[in-house]
Formats: C-alpha cells, structure tokens, sequence
C-alpha cells in the first residue's frame, strides 16, 4: 500500500518505518527541513533502539522516503496518517493547533480520496472536525471526493516502541466507513498474524480510548505513590506491599512501583487535556486531579529528601543524578522528574554532575547558562558523575545503573549517600557497602531513621 506519514517524531518515525518493514511504499511528511535532511541521510534524531538501521535498511530499499513537500507526499497516496504532536495550551486542553493545521494542508492538496488516519493523542470530536476541515478545503477547490477519516491511537511506548509497534497489544481502529475499516484491517492484518487483536469501534471511543488508558495507567503510579508515602511512615517497605498485591491477578504487576513520578510526552499531558475535558462537560474530575496533584509533589520528593538529609545546609553541596531521560531507553525528557530535581538543585546553590546514556544533549540545551557557570556538569560515565558527591541520586532506571561497582562509587563521593528514586537497588547491600541509603517508601538504610517519602 501507498501511505503517508505526517510528523517524523517519535510515533510518526516508528510508525513510517514499520509499515516499510511490512513491505509498504511509505513517504514521511516532515515540516522540519533540517530534520528532513538528517533523516534522508539516514540520520535519526531521536533514540529509539532499532530505529534507525530498520530507517536506513528501507532509505536504502526506496521503500521509505521523506520530504517536506507536500506534493510529493500526497502522489497516489492511500492511507494518510496524522502523527503530529498534540501538546498541551495553555489551559490544559490539547492544543490542536498541529493537527488542524495538517487537515488544512490536506484540504489544500489532496488530489484523490483516500483514508486519513488520525494517530495523535486527540480529544474526543477531533476526527469530525479534521474531516470537516478537510472537505471545506477540497469543495473550495472544487473537488467532488471526500476523505473517510478514521481514529487509530497509538499505544506504543517509547524505549521499545519498534516491539510495540510490530506486535501491538491491540490495534484499535474507529471508523464508520466500511471500505476504510477493511483497507486499515488488511494494513495491519500482518502485524496480528498470531491472534485478532483488531478492535474497531465507532470514531469518538477510539479518540476516548486513548486517553482512559493512559489516565488508568497515571492512577496506578500514584496510587501506589500515595502507598509509598503512607508505608514511609508506617516503617513499611513498598517494595514487599507491591510483591503482595501485585500477585494479584485482578491488580497484575505492571505500573505499581512506587517512584519520583511519571513524565514523558504523554501521561502529564493526556491526563491534563482529559481534566479540561470533563471541565468542559460539567463532570468533576476528582480522581484526575487527585492523580495530578500526587505526581506534582511525587517529583519534588527526592529534592525534599536530599534538603532533609543535609538539614537545609545546601549551598555549595555537590549531588550526582543518574538518569535524566523521563523513563529508561529513551532521551525523551519532556516533563522528567530530573527535571524537577536539578531545577531545585541548582536553585538551592548546588552543584549538579548528571549523566545519562542518551538524554544529556538534550538536557544541555535547557541548562546552557547553569553549564557555563560550571554549576552543572554533564559527566560522560556514572563514575565521573560521582565524583566528590556528597550524595547520589537515581532518577532514571537505565540498565547501565542497576549494578555498579559500589565500593568504587564509594571511593570516589565525598559522602556514601545514595537517594534512590526507582528502588531499584537493595538496601541492606547498600548499607553494608557503607552507604547511608533511602529509598521511596522504604524503611532507610545505614544510620538514618526516615525514608524519602
Ligand atoms: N511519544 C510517544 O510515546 C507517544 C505514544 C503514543 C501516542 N503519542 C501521541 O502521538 C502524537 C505525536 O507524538 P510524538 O511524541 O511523536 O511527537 P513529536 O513532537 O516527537 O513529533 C511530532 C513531529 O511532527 C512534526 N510536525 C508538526 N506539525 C507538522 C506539520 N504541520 N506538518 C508536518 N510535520 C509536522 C514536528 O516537527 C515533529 O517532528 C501526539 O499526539 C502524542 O500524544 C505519543
């Protein structure tokens, strides 16, 4: 099939390459030339582990192409897919100022019908309004074909998003056009070869399907964070609580590890823009806001917990961070807990030695000013990182982090501390390696009686 990817982001990119990867002709619609220019070199500007030699290996084929030029992206083109970011306004909403901004383009230069495929993250009632807009464009140029529209939401996760993508959980198709359904059931038909996991439901519960995962997803993470905080005072340890529930089938293992919060490119944003929504509707949203409000104070945990630790005393202290990136395999850093940390960090007067496998350049374009003062150093391994520390920090829980040389961390801080915000780590090994160790909900280990949270 002929298809059409609109957005060479993270979803956009993932997307245009798999559907090549099943033998598609797949051109990517980019509006960023530069971006355009790397990508045709078959340089991919953002980590997603196995991206870019399946890019280059279809660069390389003829099957997959991008361009800016809307010409050329629409030729005999039969699928269009919107992956165009969807970020959130001002008010919370999802600004949907991208996406109609593509149905207008469309409007403008489609020369056939075909099916437009809406992947962003959108509110319910968008794909109405994207095919209006569309058709307004094509009866101006006098055009007697209309689009068929369908909402396809993308479920993947970024860090294995080429999994996701090839062996999905579900596909979840909302159409109301026959033809279409079955053109975007045979599109997918070889990626759910081993059972049916084709959904198709009417347009407006795919749009809301989107957003009630991810929304579910956030409940669990501060559900168990508010947990965390309770079994922090109860000299209990979350860890054992959620081997405990967790056996449970009806609650299942995924999303409850207590943690310094949820960021990334999604849930913050999805669960704001599902907020505004049921404001709009006249429904409170008390679980939302409830879920909002924990993750906001989950993220300034760990600044709390190191401020406690030196008793206020911070100015001129050095704390390393481990992990920037808002989840491991990514160097996606939109709306990270590191974030949070080394904005209270460096405005308390410390210094900052971070490292991350992937994410520091992207870290450094935000802290250019606290970099050339030398008050944050972006360090190339986590044992630079260490260097004079008087306390560690683990924020983001890359595999590089799980098992390091303890004793030769130990050798190189200033002070054995160690604030881990995934526990990730054992605490009775960290003690007995001579670290003053603290975890999220858990009982503290070395010689201080509380825990982070
Ligand atoms: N990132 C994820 O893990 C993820 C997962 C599922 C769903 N989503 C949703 O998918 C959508 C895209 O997310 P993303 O993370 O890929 O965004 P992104 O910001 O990484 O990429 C969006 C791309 O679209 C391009 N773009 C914007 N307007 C354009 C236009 N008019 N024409 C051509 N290109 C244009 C941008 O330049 C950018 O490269 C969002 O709605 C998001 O909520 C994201």
């Amino acid at each position: 099939m002929r298809i059409c990817v609109i957005g060479a982001g993270y979803v956009g990119l993932v997307t245009a390459a798999c559907f090549a990867e099943m033998g598609n002709q797949v051109i990517c619609l980019e509006r960023d030339a530069q971006r355009v220019a790397r990508l045709r070199r078959g340089d991919v500007p953002i980590h997603e582990p196995g991206l870019e030699p399946m890019v280059r290996a279809h660069l390389a084929s003829g099957d997959l192409q991008f361009t800016s030029g809307w010409n050329e992206a629409l030729r005999g083109v039969e699928v269009v897919f919107i992956a165009v970011g969807t970020p959130s306004g001002e008010d919370g909403s999802a600004d949907l100022s991208h996406v109609l901004a593509v149905a207008e383009a469309l409007g403008q230069q489609l020369q056939q019908r075909c099916v437009v495929v809406d992947k962003s993250t959108v509110p319910v009632g968008t794909a109405e309004r994207v095919s209006r807009c569309i058709d307004a464009g094509l009866r101006q140029r006098g055009k007697t074909f209309s689009v068929a529209l369908a909402s396809n939401p993308e479920f993947l996760k970024e860090g294995v998003a080429i999994a996701d993508f090839m062996r999905p959980d579900r596909v979840i198709i909302g159409c109301d056009d026959e033809d279409a359904q079955e053109c975007l059931r045979r599109l997918y038909a070889p990626f759910l070869r081993n059972h049916e996991r084709l959904l198709c439901m009417g347009v407006r519960a795919a749009e809301f399907s989107k957003y009630a995962a991810n929304a579910f997803l956030a409940t669990k993470i501060s559900f168990i964070n508010e947990m965390a905080s309770l079994c922090a005072r109860l000299d209990v340890d979350i860890e054992e609580v959620r081997r405990g529930i967790g056996s449970d089938t009806r609650i299942g293992t995924h999303f409850i590890y207590a943690g310094c919060g949820y960021g990334g490119s999604c849930f913050p944003k999805d669960v704001r823009a599902l907020i505004r929504t049921a404001e709009q509707e006249g429904v409170e949203p008390s679980i939302l806001r409830a879920v909002e409000a924990r993750n906001a104070l989950q993220k300034t945990l760990l600044f709390q917990a190191v401020r406690e630790h030196f008793s206020g005393y911070m100015q001129g202290r050095v704390v390393a961070i481990w992990g920037l990136a808002f989840k491991p395999g990514t160097d996606d850093i939109r709306e990270a807990p590191s974030l949070v940390l080394i904005d209270a960090l460096l405005a308390a007067g410390v210094r900052v030695q971070a490292c991350d496998p992937v994410a520091t350049s992207a870290v450094a374009g935000r802290y250019a000013t606290a970099l050339a003062a030398g008050q944050l150093r972006l360090g190339e391994s986590p044992y630079q990182a260490v260097e004079g520390a008087d306390a560690l920090v683990l924020v983001t829980e890359w595999k590089q982090f799980r098992q390091p040389d303890f004793l030769r961390v130990r050798g190189l801080m200033r002070m054995p501390v160690l604030f881990d915000g995934r526990n990730i780590y054992d605490s009775q090994q960290l003690s007995e390696a001579g670290f003053l160790y603290r975890g999220i909900g858990r009982p503290a280990a070395g010689d201080c009686k509380q825990s982070a949270a």
